[in-house]
């Protein structure tokens, strides 16, 4: 079997880092055992108990890493054959082996454009216009609205979605637990969501952990929602996809899909801002599988696209290093 050196693996095991996750936790960690197989397991440390209790998003980010995983080898010309193995997240989830040549995967080059935009998007031109309708309509995962009062509808529907899971104490505690507001703070550039990539002014940034604590009786003035709103910036976009996935597929097969998706995107000059209220409440998921002819699949994004109208933040991400498990790849 093929045994890939340890610099390889780390080149794959960075690639692999820049998948999206939820909250940006990267919850993937990467196991090389000597007879060159791969394990895939997830940190338990990254789940998150309130906006996640079934570890469904966790266990998809896992698959998002390992899809990234597959894609950096084939890069390195190898292919690599996946075996599923445990379904919680404190089994190993999956292993990688490693046999034959693989030509280089045609969404390689996007894995370094694709990212997560949260600031108004540029508007599209008929040619990108074009190459994500072309792209969606290849693409059975995809359901795309393009029409604009559509748009401003399901744009209000995820303010009043998100707000109130914000009147959620415990749910406004795990997500100030995941946002760095300041660069003082330590994680500032290794995870979680940080006030650039949150696309915050400063001083926007600099009133949030206070803004959180008085949210309730901000509330209850119906001071809160003009702080939280996304409604404008939503509209920027130049069309929402919602991703379907067949009911029964498997959580990690399902963060496959999701990054493989948010590539062909990025190939086509979009990127892509995730409303996950609109697929995690469940009334609002069934309505919308009623409204896609799809009530035997589950949702698993909607994504506001768009181009970029500057340059992105720079990523966060853990030093390539804590993401391994295998002893000797510790310095
Ligand atoms: C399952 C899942 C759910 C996500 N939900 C949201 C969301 O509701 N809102 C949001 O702004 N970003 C969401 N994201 C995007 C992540 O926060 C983003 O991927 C992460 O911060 C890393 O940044 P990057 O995508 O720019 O590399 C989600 C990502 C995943 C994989």
């Amino acid at each position: 079997m093929t045994v890939l050196d340890h610099d390889t693996f780390l080149t794959c095991m960075a690639e692999a880092s820049l998948a999206p996750t939820v909250h940006n936790t990267q919850p993937a960690r990467w196991g090389l055992s000597p007879d060159g197989t791969i394990t895939l397991h997830c940190a338990p440390g990254a789940a998150l108990p309130v906006a996640d209790p079934s570890n469904h998003d966790l266990i998809l980010s896992c698959g998002t890493a390992l899809e990234g995983m597959v894609i950096a080898l084939a890069g390195e010309g190898h292919a690599a054959q996946v075996t599923p193995l445990g379904t919680q997240i404190t089994e190993p989830l999956a292993r990688i082996t490693l046999g034959g040549y693989a030509e280089p995967d045609p969404l390689a080059s996007a894995v370094s454009a694709r990212l997560t935009y949260r600031r108004p998007f540029a508007p599209a031109d008929p040619g990108q216009f074009q190459a994500l309708t072309t792209w969606a309509a290849t693409d059975p995962d995809i359901h795309l609205i393009t029409t604009r009062s559509r748009i401003t509808e399901i744009a209000a529907q995820n303010d009043a979605l998100s707000h109130r899971l914000l009147q959620n104490p415990a749910f406004r505690k795990e997500l100030l637990s995941w946002t760095r507001l300041s660069k003082c703070h330590p994680d500032w550039s290794r995870n979680g969501l940080n006030a650039d990539a949150l696309g915050l002014p400063r001083w926007q940034a600099a009133f949030m952990g206070a803004f959180f604590k008085v949210f309730s009786p901000l509330d209850r003035l119906g001071l809160a929602t003009g702080f939280t709103a996304e409604k404008d910036d939503t509209e920027t976009a130049a069309a929402i996809a919602f991703l379907a996935v067949p009911k029964d597929l498997p959580a990690l097969d399902a963060g496959r899909r999701y990054y493989r998706a948010t590539l062909k995107l990025a190939a086509s000059g979009f990127a892509s801002w995730p409303m996950s209220v609109l697929v995690d409440d469940p009334d609002s998921e069934a309505a919308f599988l009623t409204e896609f002819r799809l009530t035997d699949h589950r949702l698993i994004a909607a994504l506001r696209l768009g181009p970029i109208p500057k340059s992105p933040p720079e990523r966060a991400r853990l030093p390539i290093t804590e993401t391994a498990i295998t002893p000797d790849l510790h310095p």
